[in-house]
């Protein structure tokens, strides 16, 4: 198995994040599965007052089903390749989401 260092995989994500989405789109459960598993965390009030985060939210697929599933939660989504975040962020959400260009790493000592 390789290993890849964390600026490895961000560049490979960087370079797939160009064909993600429509490749994603070609995969009929793609989208269902991911809206099926964010209601399957069944979190109530439609998450009003939840503030969840989506670790390694890509091109933004993860985050559209937790927004979906939760309205009314706040959402950090959160993505160490550059690439994949641009295309989420060109795409419409309301102010309640927010995307941090972060390595799950880097999240997790930036509180230290
Ligand atoms: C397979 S994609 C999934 C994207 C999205 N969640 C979806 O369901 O379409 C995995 C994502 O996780 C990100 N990722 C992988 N390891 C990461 C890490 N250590 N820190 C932050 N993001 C990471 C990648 O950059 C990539 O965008």
């Amino acid at each position: 198995m390789t290993l890849l260092r964390d600026r490895d995989l961000a560049h490979a994500f960087d370079h797939a994040s160009r064909t993600y989405d429509r490749l994603t789109g070609l995969n009929p459960g793609y989208r269902a599965d991911l809206l099926r598993s964010a209601r399957r965390l069944r979190l109530p009030g439609d998450g009003a007052g939840l503030h969840l985060l989506d670790l390694g939210c890509g091109t933004g697929a993860s985050t559209r089903a937790l927004l979906r599933a939760a309205p009314r939660a706040r959402i950090t989504a959160v993505d160490a390749s550059a690439g994949m975040l641009r295309r989420a962020l060109a795409k419409p959400w309301p102010d309640s989401v927010r995307f941090l260009h972060l390595s799950a790493e880097e999240l997790t000592t930036a509180g230290e």
